[in-house]
């Protein structure tokens, strides 16, 4: 099972999935048998480490996102994940958009997925440290429900 998260710039949002998806595999010990990657739909932060600003508020929460480096999802990671989540709908569009036609991956967006208050994880990037609260508040109660149902899967 591969599992691919995926917002604009893959230096906020998805590493955070990325990294509290690790940590609960971890605590569960099936690290081994969950494939866990982050991507953004923009190029931007290639290459670079994770906004500080979202590492700082994970490290507090336990979550080292520092070995993260940005990358662009392409057309190819629809063949080499089994579950594509979006952080919000515009993300999802581009997905769409971008997502070849012989590939069955299923691509959903995240929050919507497990029914939580929130379609969206709503971007931190241009706002204040509390949407970075907002953020993890978010993917960790998405993560618990993304745990049942991999452990399901298995
Ligand atoms: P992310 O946040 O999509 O959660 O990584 C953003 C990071 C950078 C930019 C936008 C959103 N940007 O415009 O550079």
């Amino acid at each position: 099972m591969r599992v691919l998260f995926v917002c604009l710039g893959n230096i906020c949002r998805s590493p955070t999935a990325e990294g509290v998806l690790r940590h609960k595999l971890r605590a569960a010990g099936l690290e081994g048998r969950i494939e866990v990657g982050s991507a953004g739909t923009g190029d931007w932060h290639v290459g670079k480490a994770a906004d500080i600003r979202t590492r700082q508020a994970a490290q507090q929460r336990g979550y080292d996102l520092s070995a993260l480096r940005g990358r662009q999802v392409k057309a190819a990671d629809f063949h080499a994940f089994d579950l594509i989540l979006a952080m919000d709908n515009s993300n999802l569009h581009d997905l769409q958009q971008l997502r070849p036609s012989n590939a069955s991956t299923e691509l959903d967006l995240f929050l919507r997925r497990y029914q939580l208050e929130l379609d969206e994880v709503p971007d931190p990037y241009y706002g204040g440290e509390a949407g970075f609260e907002q953020v993890l508040d978010l993917l960790e109660q998405a993560c618990d429900a993304l745990m049942i149902e991999l452990k399901g899967r298995l």
